[in-house]
């Protein structure tokens, strides 16, 4: 057999070309209000990572309204894609794999970066992977580093609040939360508050003014040892600022630099009392921080400084890449495509696609 046909018999075997090397994906990104495509080469190396926030959208409305996310990233999905090509100094032809968000999130949004992604994978006849956010979300920790084989990973996040224990890169849920988000509560405490959205950072900021010992909240009772919840305490923030019974503003209620450092003194403390929990039931020595909320500075300052004194090391992304980017997508993206998944081009979004596969 001479070597043209065999090259050309491999080619027919398998759908996707061999990989070449350096080995280039695209991330893209769009399960909620942010619009983000990446090239990374290899593993580590992000050559770009264009966001596009529709943010300043939402804004008026006290969150975010799905019609109005998923328009901006059709809108935006094509140029930011161009410019993150031009950013890292290659063309689409070059790229050898794509890897997208497919849940979990807004049907709306992740449908457009879904579409876009299938469109290209077939143009340009290289294989596409479907990404799961919150594991996205894990794994931008892990840029330039040896990732830990075994470690407790706490995402926190507006839409998720979840413990997991992972090993041999597979994900168990060990608890989540029974009501609401983390990052909802911050934002539902805001806006009772009279602060604007996304409720998070401003809240964070107010809290290194304020008295954290100004209110004492009670602990939820929880049936699981490993699960959250965080109704009760924006509830009871309510509470502290309106009379329960006639609704009128309560004039005795604390300051809202005390309301918000007593808020998050509360909320963070139970997130790192149980990831520490978690990493001592385990016995492991890292845990993983992941989600919009790690860009929180008391959580990175207080489980950094709590879990050393027990001698695990907590983990936190980048401030970049704390909140939704591409870069995250495409690097999870190389990791199952090295496990050998692949999805084919009748995968589409799913609002509520579970950890793990
Ligand atoms: O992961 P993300 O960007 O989007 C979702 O997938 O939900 O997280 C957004 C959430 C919002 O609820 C926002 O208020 C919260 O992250 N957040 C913060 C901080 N920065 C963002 N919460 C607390 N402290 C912060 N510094
Ligand atoms: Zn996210």
């Amino acid at each position: 057999m001479n070597a043209k046909k065999k090259k050309g018999n491999k080619r027919f075997c398998s759908p996707f070309p061999v990989p070449r090397s350096p080995f280039l994906t695209l991330g893209i990104e769009t399960s909620c209000d942010e619009t983000s495509c990446s090239v990374l080469r290899g593993k580590d190396t992000i050559l770009s990572n264009v966001v596009s926030s529709s943010l300043f959208r939402h804004k008026k409305f006290g969150g975010v309204v799905p019609e109005v996310a998923s328009r901006h990233c059709m809108e935006q999905i094509q140029c930011v894609f161009e410019e993150a090509l031009q950013e890292a100094k290659i063309k689409a032809k070059d790229l050898d794999l794509i890897a997208v968000t497919q849940g979990p999130g807004l049907i709306g949004s992740l449908l457009v970066g879904v579409a876009f992604a299938k469109a290209l994978a077939y143009q340009l006849e290289i294989p596409l992977v479907g990404v799961n956010h919150m594991e996205a979300h894990l794994v931008a920790n892990f840029f330039g580093h040896k990732e830990p084989k075994r470690f407790i990973g706490l995402l926190v996040s507006g839409g998720h609040t979840m413990l997991t224990f992972c090993e041999k890169g597979k994900i168990h849920i060990l608890g989540e939360t029974i009501d609401d988000a983390v990052g909802e509560a911050y934002d539902k405490v805001a806006k009772i508050l009279g602060l604007s959205y996304p409720g998070g950072p401003i809240l964070d900021k107010l809290a290194r003014e304020g008295n954290p010992q100004a209110v004492r909240f009670t602990r939820p009772k929880l049936d699981k040892r490993f699960n959250f919840s965080f109704s009760g305490i924006k509830t009871a923030v309510l509470y502290q600022v309106r009379d329960p019974k006639t609704g009128k503003p309560n004039p005795q209620a604390p300051s809202v630099k005390d309301m918000a450092a007593s808020f998050q003194h509360a909320v963070i403390g139970w997130l790192v009392e149980k990831a520490l929990d978690a990493a001592e039931f385990k016995g492991v020595k890292d845990i993983v921080v992941g989600g919009g909320v790690s860009a929180n500075s008391y959580l990175r300052e207080k489980l950094t400084r709590d879990a050393a004194a027990q001698g695990i090391k907590a983990w936190f992304p980048p401030f970049v890449l704390s909140t939704d980017n591409g870069a995250m997508i495409a690097r999870r993206g190389v990791e199952l495509f090295k496990q050998g998944f692949r999805s084919s081009l009748t995968m589409t979004g799913n609002p509520a696609l579970a950890l793990g596969r």
